[in-house]
């Protein structure tokens, strides 16, 4: 039986400042004291070493509690004449330990298709930075019975690039994109279907890798409705937005996944 630890992700998107990180860092050092669950703080670049201080200033008060931080994207590319792209390599240095991948907002109005996501995959791992790479249908794909095969297609690129240990390090977030920023999120039951689809897909590759990975749900997730997502077997916890950027809320979706 495997033993993952779940996992909250707060995704900022365009949001939020220092003020946000020092309001949930308080809460945490109030609060947060055990490794129970494990939380990721994604910020607008510009906000990470907000974070970072805020982890440190904290250190003492969080002793016991894994709060760790993450980008939002990141480029293909390890250097060079990237105007406003930022590397793996930056965001290792800053002490990112994880980097959302192909989140359904980019790939839909920043052009990153499935091809462009998997060359992100690889430099994440190549600069020592895990993979959260989010997978998901649209409303007409699931209409159409189509949900499956928009998921395979977004894993088997992957794989396909980067070899059938690709998904040995990395997070894997189910996002459908008619759940993410509507207030409706999937059913549980939705949620979990999924979900197993997702393990037994990446188990027929490695069975070590489908029973260990880590799938979050992501979209629409609140303090109402976390509970009863995150009891689903095959989900490991939430990529969060907008519940994310308050304190309050969030820190109700971390003791919830606990
Ligand atoms: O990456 C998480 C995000 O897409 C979900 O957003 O606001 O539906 O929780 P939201």
């Amino acid at each position: 039986m495997a033993l993952r630890r779940p996992m909250v992700a707060g995704n900022w998107k365009m949001n939020g400042n220092a003020q946000l990180a020092q309001e949930l860092f308080k809460k945490f050092a109030a609060k947060l004291h055990n490794d129970a669950v494990e939380v990721v703080l994604c910020p607008p670049t510009v906000y990470l070493e907000s974070v970072r201080q805020q982890m440190e200033a904290n250190k003492d008060a969080l002793n016991g509690s894994i709060v760790r931080m993450g980008a939002q994207n990141l480029s293909q590319h390890d250097f060079g004449a990237y105007t406003g792209e930022i590397s793996g390599a930056m965001l290792s240095e800053v002490g990112c330990r994880y980097v959302i991948i192909g989140h359904s907002e980019r790939r839909r109005m920043y052009g990153e298709t499935s091809n462009i996501v998997a060359d992100k995959f690889a430099a994440a791992q190549k600069h020592g930075l895990t993979p959260i790479l989010c997978v998901g249908e649209s409303g007409p794909a699931r209409e159409a019975r189509r949900t499956f095969e928009v998921i395979a297609e977004e894993l088997d690129v992957v794989i396909e690039k980067n070899g059938t240990m690709a998904f040995d390090n990395a997070i894997i977030a189910y996002e459908p994109l008619w759940a993410v920023g509507t207030g409706k999120s999937a059913t549980p039951e939705q949620a979990q279907e999924v979900h197993a689809f997702i393990r037994k897909r990446l188990s027929e590759v490695s069975p070590f890798i489908g029973e260990n990975i880590r799938i979050l749900y992501g979209g629409s997730v609140t303090p109402t409705n976390a509970a009863d997502l995150f009891a689903q077997p095959d989900v490991d916890g939430g990529l969060i937005g907008g519940a994310s950027l308050n304190s309050t809320e969030f820190l109700s979706l971390c003791t919830i996944a606990m």
